[in-house]
């Protein structure tokens, strides 16, 4: 089963997966942790590019896109395949969110193949997107110590990445489960919540 993780940053993505992790580690589920950028090999280095160069969208765009189709090939597909729950921190709805709104002429269609060539077909059985306002997302930016040129202190653009995030779980399909959590709750009580979800669909 792929369970991936989504939302804007300091939605508590990173917080959530870990603890998913942990509880299906505690009920002896093969269970893998992974995101990105960054989970594979290759990944780590194309991430250290996209935290410490100024690029621009388009060169952004397809180094997170290779850095799927690596991560999809060396370490999901592999992992599914060993039986293990895969939990990944950001997925292609990240690119949808973050990347495709800034990047003028593509169409629908470059879009979906852009999405088939990088994930290599591999879609998500369950999606959980952890929403927060962009005001929210500020606020937290500015306790944590850690940002990166990725991050951004640019409240129009974390409204437009929080907008997309919705849209994307409002127009699911029959294909796909994605679950909106409200990031303003507190950690132990989204942790529930995903948990209760995660037994409710669950294919292990
Ligand atoms: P990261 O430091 O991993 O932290 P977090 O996910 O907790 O915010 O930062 C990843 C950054 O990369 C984040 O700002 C979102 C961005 N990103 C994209 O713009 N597109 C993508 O496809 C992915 C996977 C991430």
């Amino acid at each position: 089963m792929f369970i991936t993780f989504d939302g804007v940053d300091c939605a508590g993505k990173t917080t959530q997966s870990a603890m998913l992790y942990n509880h299906l580690v505690l009920q002896n589920i093969p269970a893998y942790l992974t995101k990105e950028p960054g989970g594979s090999y290759a990944g780590a280095k194309i991430r250290q590019i996209l935290v410490s160069e100024e690029l621009d969208e388009t060169e952004k765009l397809f180094l997170f896109l290779a850095d799927r189709a690596n991560h999809v090939r060396t370490v999901i597909r592999p992992s599914l395949e060993a039986g293990r729950v895969v939990i990944c921190d950001r997925y292609h709805d990240s690119t949808v969110a973050y990347q495709f709104p800034l990047l003028d002429g593509l169409n629908q269609s470059t879009k979906d193949d852009l999405r088939n060539i990088a994930t290599r077909g591999l879609e998500p059985d369950l999606t959980f997107i952890i929403d927060l306002p962009a005001e929210e997302v500020l606020r937290r930016m500015k306790t944590r110590k850690d940002n990166n040129i990725l991050d951004k202190d640019d409240i129009e653009y974390y409204r437009g990445v929080r907008n997309v995030l919705n849209k994307i779980w409002e127009n699911q399909d029959e294909n796909r489960v994605i679950v909106k959590i409200d990031g303003m709750m507190g950690i132990e009580y989204i942790h529930q919540a995903i948990v209760k979800w995660f037994n409710h669909y669950r294919k292990v």
